[in-house]
């Protein structure tokens, strides 16, 4: 008797088949379990779900409830792009981009960087320069923003919509363009400098069938891979009416045949076939191994930068509509699994108790705290710890774990390899700071996993 069977590695639902006509042959199929909700169905063969946030909208319950129980990965809508990070030459601001990027973090997702050079969203003072003076201050914003957040970005828009539209194939105008025609692989030279350990992605819009532009981008992205310029992956921006082009699994598959990863990165459909364009597009991913993750570009449709088109899976007041629904579906029908299998681990909400206590080596304008954190009862998967510091006291660095901020109420997130404690186990983390943390009580509690990055 043959089995043939698909090996996964969550609990699979077995439905078996005996099918009459193949003899005794027995065919046995599986899918996955039905996840809840969009971040843990991806995770179930190692992809992500995001979301763009915009920075104003933290403090909107409805608007933080829905991202943390939904998304696995966040990209700034619009705190990371030039005009927000430098607002003047060689000043630069990442208020609001390090909100977004400590919220996402501390709440076990990842994080999409946006966009580091683009002919859009440019600070009034770039708009003004040309040739080799633009240039490098280009090259320098980048390395100065890649550097800022090294290590805690996923992918980076290296460049953002660079090529013309209409069926030239070539490139936009644009005072970068006049800069030259490698402006784009130093730009992603730079970027790997910077960070080495985050992807490097180019992102464009129409581009998302095969045609003119997205062949130009195909060309650029075969001769990096040739010449050794450091690209890793294509977004796909993909703000849609209806759905999807027909050849858009085939697009997708054509890039990641040249070796780089496909993200969907800006997903959002207009018009009356919303929920199958929606569903039509997450199969397309999830047939493709190398198409890594769908980030949409919004939550509720009043979130939306298509005012007015309800192009988002959620309506206005939060609720879940039939494009959530045939998304969630198509992600928990199951796929191709990515490269190196499920590495994200699906959120859960956490479990056990456990306290945390400091041990302070204080001296006059400083200090250094040790945290120990216990789990109780239960082993923990991930932890949260929160101390309220002295106004005065200022964080200067830390170590085994990932702070919400430097200042006033600060909250600690394990890292990858300390969030596991067995039932009265403990671990450690520590930070450093200016000024004084004489009686800080530090809280625990328990959090879901961080995903792997
Ligand atoms: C949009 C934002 O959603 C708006 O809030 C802003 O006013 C303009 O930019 N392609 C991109 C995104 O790469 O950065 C754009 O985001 C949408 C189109």
């Amino acid at each position: 008797m043959n089995l043939t069977s698909r090996s996964v590695s969550r609990t699979a639902i077995v439905s078996t088949v005996l099918a009459a006509s193949l003899g005794a042959t027995l065919i046995v199929t599986t899918s996955a379990s039905a996840a809840t909700t969009l971040g843990a169905a991806a995770a179930q063969t190692g992809r992500y779900y995001g979301t763009a946030v915009a920075a104003g909208k933290l403090g909107d319950s409805t608007y933080v409830n829905i991202l943390n129980r939904e998304f696995s990965m966040v990209t700034a809508e619009n705190e990371m792009k030039w005009d927000a990070t430098e607002p003047n030459r060689g000043q630069f601001n990442y208020t609001n981009g390090d909100r977004i990027l400590n919220q996402a973090l501390s709440n076990g997702k990842r994080v999409r960087g946006h966009a580091l050079l683009w002919h859009q969203q440019q600070p009034g003072w770039a708009r003004g320069l040309s040739g080799s003076d633009l240039r490098s201050a280009a090259i320098n914003h980048v390395t100065q923003v890649a550097s800022h957040y090294r290590g805690k970005i996923y992918a980076w828009d290296v460049v953002n919509e660079a090529f013309a539209d209409g069926g030239s194939g070539g490139r936009r105008d644009s005072n970068l363009q006049r800069t030259g025609n490698d402006w784009i692989e130093a730009a992603f030279r730079a970027a790997r400098a910077a960070d080495p350990n985050a992807k490097l992605c180019y992102n464009d819009y129409n581009t998302d069938g095969i045609n003119a532009k997205s062949t130009g981008v195909y060309t650029m992205v075969r001769d990096f891979k040739a010449r050794g310029v450091p690209i890793d992956c294509v977004g796909l921006q993909s703000h849609l009416t209806n759905g999807p082009p027909g050849d858009y699994q085939a697009n997708i598959q054509r890039f990641a045949d040249l070796g780089v990863d496909v993200q969907i990165t800006e997903l959002d459909i207009a018009g009356s076939s919303q929920a199958n364009g929606f569903s039509s597009v997450t199969r397309a991913c999830m047939a493709v191994a190398r198409c890594t993750g769908i980030t949409v570009w919004g939550i509720r449709d009043t979130d939306s930068w298509r005012t007015g088109e309800n192009p988002l899976l959620f309506d206005g007041s939060g609720n879940k509509k039939a494009a959530y629904t045939s998304t969630l579906n198509a992600l928990n029908a199951g796929g191709t699994t990515v490269p190196g299998g499920p590495t994200t681990t699906p959120p859960d909400p956490g479990s056990g108790s456990c306290t945390a206590s400091v041990s302070l080596n204080p001296w006059t304008g400083g200090f250094v705290a040790t945290v120990t954190v216990t789990a109780g009862s239960s082993a923990l998967t991930g932890w949260r710890v929160t101390t309220a510091l002295p106004s005065g006291t200022t964080v200067t660095g830390s170590w085994s774990a990932v702070g919400s901020g430097t200042t006033g109420t600060v909250t600690w997130t394990n890292v990858d390899y300390n969030g596991a404690v067995a039932a009265g186990r403990s671990t450690e983390f520590g930070f450093q700071g200016s000024g004084s943390a004489e009686g800080l009580s530090p809280t625990c509690t328990a959090a879901a996993a961080r995903e792997a990055r």
